[in-house]
């Protein structure tokens, strides 16, 4: 199982956060064509983090533009209140944070009967082992690799061993859960992500502002 990830390439989910929003469709419209595997969601409501992103209209009115699954990342309180606002045909998955859900495991099954798969993120501070008990439940696992609430910013290394405590979890427990990085990365910095055992790679500003995106895209992915 483990062996067959390696030889598997990393995936990547461009962050429409970093798009030019004046011109959303056409920028979603022209990563997709390059090769990309999810497009990530950031919604951020201004009281989990202090900025505020968008919301679900948004969302939706990429649906017949994107060509690629959403991975919608929720940087919301109590976001058991909004999830059904962001399914739709395009969602595959949608991630809430562990420090924002009074109740996870709730939150998790209300994704679930909802036809969309779980995400979980966890905060720079957050101790990985929190998600023990639930682990069953989470079909994405979100580390945070910066401080949720803005694009730009640096690479937190601290990320890493908790990359590799998840990947050697999935192992020992025999779960599938996807592992996903998010925040800093870029083709300079990617390998280390991806070393450590990392199944999607998360990058906004790295490719929305690279002057060649299938490059800087490609090298992010590890294509040679
Ligand atoms: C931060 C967001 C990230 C962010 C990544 O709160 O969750 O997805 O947009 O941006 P870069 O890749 O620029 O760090
Ligand atoms: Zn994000």
């Amino acid at each position: 199982m483990v062996e067959m990830k390696k030889n598997c390439k990393t995936l990547i989910a461009p962050s429409i956060l970093s798009a030019d929003f004046a011109r959303l469709g056409e920028d979603v419209k022209d990563v997709c064509d390059r090769g990309i595997d999810y497009l990530h969601i950031d919604v951020m409501d201004g009281a989990f983090v202090p900025n505020i992103s968008f919301g679900p209209a948004v969302m939706k009115s990429l649906n017949g533009i994107a060509t690629v699954p959403y991975d919608v990342h929720l940087m919301v309180e109590e976001p058991i209140r909004y999830i059904k606002e962001f399914v739709t045909d395009n969602t595959e998955f949608i991630t809430v944070h562990q420090e924002a859900c009074k109740d996870l495991e709730a939150t998790l099954d209300a994704i679930h009967e909802l036809g969309v798969k779980t995400g979980v993120s966890i905060k720079p501070g957050t101790n990985p082992e929190v998600l023990n008990n639930l682990l069953h439940k989470i079909d994405l696992i979100l580390v945070m690799s910066v401080e949720p609430g803005f694009g730009g910013q640096k690479f937190m290394d601290n990320s890493l061993p908790k990359i590799s405590y998840y990947r050697d979890k999935r192992e020992e427990l025999g779960l599938h859960y996807l592992i996903e990085v998010d925040g800093g990365i870029s083709s300079a910095n990617a390998d280390l992500v991806t070393e450590a055992g990392v199944d999607v790679i998360v990058a906004g500003s790295a490719v929305f502002k690279a002057p060649d995106r299938s490059a800087e895209i490609k090298g992010i992915k590890g294509i040679a």
